[in-house]
């Protein structure tokens, strides 16, 4: 049942160009140039009158939600905010009448997260969900929603559904972008060839897998990994930090590559490495220079760039390239090396990849 790959990790991460594809599949018709999704369709009213979405999750959901964050603002033009689920459930948030909640959860059970929905409806609120498993308490609880269509996820370490999440979210809010006129039609289809084409560029990805393991090699006995990134790829930082943590027991932080000299800058010396996502679009000469503040320490740099690159060459330790593409999509790309490092790094290391101690598949308590 792991299809000739050792772990279930491993055959996830794998499955991820064709996982995207299941997801866009019949959603997304770019002859035609339109985004088809029911559950947008049905409530398309509620949608162009909200004057805010609220994203609640966690884990590796509530990057997803970062992520779309980014994506919602940037292209939709609606105001994003994107809460903890164990959070907003107990602050007694402040839910508007034309407010929109999007629950995030890969299996429609984890507890804090279905309890945001439950006060989110008591209090009028309309609730949209995005699950993967189909028939979920999640999935059944909400107004309407999108399922991610990855397939059943069995490694603890949540993978696909991480791209398949920011797959749908990207679809929810392209449709949205059209119908509220904050998007040019030449953009639109952009965007949508763009998308079209993400499965093979992570199947390119993927073929950094050999690297990343000499990657791994040399750094699975560090006690400590930082994480950076800017704009659409701060909530990568974040997942690829948790990634490590959760199988590999190796501490990581991820960070906001310019809030590193607020702070966590007194960390590096020579023993510490630092993920640096550092593709060309967005921030790009930002990032080199924060690259440059780590080299001055002394700090081991291991860059996540774009094909071709050549300033983080000339500085990095290593470098792993991903293909090109438009900057809202690169999340989809950068988060692959990140997720092997991990795998690998846990693998040399011994750990139960798949079922890593103290953790369970879904949090069905609070
Ligand atoms: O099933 P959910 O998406 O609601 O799960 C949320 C988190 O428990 C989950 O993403 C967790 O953080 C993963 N183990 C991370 O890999």
């Amino acid at each position: 049942e792991k299809g000739g790959y050792e772990h279930f990790m491993l055959k996830e991460i794998f499955e991820q160009p064709n996982a995207i594809k299941d997801t866009y599949r019949g959603r997304l018709l770019s002859k035609e140039a339109i985004i088809k999704m029911a559950g947008v369709e049905d409530n398309m009213k509620m949608f162009l009158n909200a004057n805010r979405i609220i994203i609640v999750a966690c884990g590796t959901s509530w990057h997803a939600g970062l992520v779309a964050e980014y994506i919602f603002e940037d292209l939709a033009r609606i105001p994003v905010e994107v809460e903890y689920a164990s959070e907003f459930r107990y602050r007694n948030p402040v839910i508007n009448k034309n407010d929109i909640v999007i629950a995030i959860s890969q299996s429609g059970e984890t507890a804090d997260t279905l309890a945001a929905i439950k006060l989110a409806k008591s209090q009028g609120a309309f609730v949209f969900g995005v699950c993967n498993v189909v028939g979920s308490s999640i999935a059944r609880e909400t107004n309407a929603g999108a399922y991610t269509h990855a397939g059943p996820e069995i490694g603890v370490a949540s993978t696909k559904a991480f791209t398949t999440q920011i797959t749908v979210l990207t679809l929810i809010a392209l449709r949205l972008a059209r119908a509220k006129g904050t998007m040019s039609s030449s953009d639109f289809r952009r965007h949508l060839i763009e998308l079209e084409m993400i499965p093979d560029k992570v199947t390119q990805a993927l073929k950094s897998d050999s690297y990343v393991k000499t990657v791994a090699e040399i750094y699975k006995d560090a006690k400590n990994f930082l994480y950076l990134g800017r704009g659409y790829n701060f909530p990568v930082a974040l997942e690829g930090a948790l990634k490590l943590k959760e199988i590999s027991y190796i501490h990581a932080e991820g960070y906001p590559a310019a809030e590193m000299k607020h702070g966590p800058i007194a960390l590096i010396d020579e023993n510490m490495p630092i993920v640096v996502i550092a593709t060309n679009k967005g921030h790009y000469e930002k990032i080199v220079s924060n690259i440059e503040e780590i080299k001055a320490r002394k700090g081991k740099i291991i860059g996540i760039v774009t094909k071709g690159d050549k300033s983080v060459k000339k500085l990095a330790d290593h470098v792993i390239e991903v293909p090109e593409t438009i900057e809202s999509l690169t999340p989809l790309l950068t988060t692959i090396p990140l997720q092997l490092l991990s795998y690998y790094i846990a693998v040399m290391l011994d750990k139960n990849v798949d079922q890593p101690r103290n953790l369970a598949k879904s949090v069905t308590v609070e």
